[in-house]
């Protein structure tokens, strides 16, 4: 059976009604979070809500209760979706309102929705041989440090990957590499890890921060700062940072090769130990 929080009540999925004058459905106007879950325990969840309200400041949408709250009702759900192995969807739209650009006149609640999707990591082989990747223009809008619903550039983006039989698209903004499409980028030249600074140009992943912790603690240094197309092209070592799926290495960008090394293997395994904690999930 799957169960739906809908606002503040969990419901079955059936019993859920969406507006379409949702503004997330005629704008795009909402923001997300997509949160892993290993064992039945959401990983990094506190990190997730905290991406979320600074998502929601920066777009005055109020997010209709406490975080304390939200976090025991994302429990609840996984709960009763027996939820062990997947992710939490988890969005909030501005609310149903006649159309027009601006803000509702009127009170408008907000709508919150969460659901939940059982499923496995990819297969053993995207994780030792790494995934091909291809260089796309970023043509997203400049505040792509809010996790909001507006994702075509993203999706377009993905889809040219697709389309080439390529995982993941690496977006630049002229020469410089920001990050995937749905995903952010490590490089490793030398002895040092490569990765665009959380400023407005990327989203701050929570695997990124989870990447940069696991670096301070195996005394790997991580250089925050813009590199560029051709940096990528002659890396030693590159890997993409996502919720769920983990540390992917990067084994083609366009038509060069880039080999799987031991600093990407190292902070998969380190990253792998974090999320399986309890150690009966297997990849
Ligand atoms: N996306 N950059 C972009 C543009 C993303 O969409 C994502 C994740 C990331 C990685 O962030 P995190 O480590 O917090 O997952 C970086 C999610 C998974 C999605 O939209 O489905």
């Amino acid at each position: 059976m799957s169960y739906v929080l809908d606002n503040d009540q969990i419901v079955l999925r059936e019993n859920v009604k969406i507006d379409f004058l949702d503004r997330a459905y005629v704008f795009g106007d909402g923001v997300y979070e997509v949160i892993g879950v290993y064992n039945g325990t959401p990983f990094k969840l506190e990190k997730h809500l905290a991406r979320l309200q600074y998502s929601a400041d920066q777009i005055e949408l109020n997010i209709p209760y406490e975080l304390e709250e939200l976090n025991k009702k994302l429990m609840e759900l996984i709960e009763k979706n027996q939820l062990f192995t997947g992710f939490i969807y988890l969005q909030i739209s501005r609310g149903v309102a006649p159309r027009t650009h601006h803000f509702p006149q009127i009170e408008v609640s907000p709508k919150l929705i969460a659901f939940t999707t059982q499923t496995t990591r990819l297969p053993e082989d995207f994780y030792t041989n790494g995934v091909k990747t291809m260089l796309v223009e970023d043509t997203r809008w400049l505040r792509c440090n809010i996790k909001s619903l507006n994702l075509l550039p993203n999706v377009l983006a993905k889809e040219t990957a697709i389309k080439n039989d390529c995982f993941e698209a690496i977006l630049h903004r002229g020469e410089t590499i920001t990050e995937g499409s749905s995903s952010n980028v490590f490089v490793r030249k030398g002895n040092k890890l490569y990765t665009h600074p959380a400023d407005n140009f990327i989203l701050n992943g929570i695997t990124r921060q989870t990447v940069l912790e696991i670096c301070e603690k195996n005394d790997i240094e991580v250089v925050e700062e813009p590199f560029t197309k051709d940096f990528i092209l002659h890396a030693d070592e590159a890997f993409l940072s996502v919720t769920f799926l983990g540390i992917l290495p990067i084994q083609k960008v366009d038509e060069t090769a880039i080999e799987v090394g031991e600093i990407t293997k190292k902070i998969q395994d380190e990253l792998y130990q974090l999320t399986h904690k309890s150690g009966i999930a297997s990849l």
